[in-house]
């Protein structure tokens, strides 16, 4: 079992989820981040971090294509450790739909 990132961190990216991890298993985007789901220990600690929801269990119905998503882009994208500022609009966004056909960039983030 692991936990992964949903597309509702896209074009948010709050980052509170990263500083409780403790595996530092977290990999950023330009605008959301993953979970290593070889790496996740299943802890589960960073699942009510995130303020849009945007963290589940793959154990949920139709996970399948989201953690082969986490773990395609965790290993092209570099690992983050810290959390920072949301992105601009990050407010703005949160409840949107469709943010994965809209704004989803492959493009890695800074990471730290
Ligand atoms: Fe890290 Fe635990 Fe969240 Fe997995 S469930 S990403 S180990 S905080
Ligand atoms: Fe994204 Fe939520 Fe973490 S918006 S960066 S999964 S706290």
């Amino acid at each position: 079992m692991t936990y992964i990132v949903l597309d509702s961190c896209i074009a948010c990216k709050y980052t509170d989820c990263v500083e409780v991890c403790p595996v530092d298993c977290f990999y950023e985007g330009e605008n959301m981040l993953v979970i290593h789901p070889d790496e996740c220990i299943d802890c589960g600690v960073c699942e009510p971090e995130c303020p849009v929801d945007a963290i589940r269990p793959d154990t949920e119905p139709g996970m399948e294509p989201w953690v082969e998503f986490n773990r395609r882009y965790s290993e092209i994208w570099p690992v983050i450790l810290e959390s920072r500022e949301p992105l601009p609009d990050a407010e703005v966004h949160e409840d949107e739909e469709g943010k994965l056909e809209k704004y989803f960039s492959e493009k890695p983030g800074e990471g730290s």
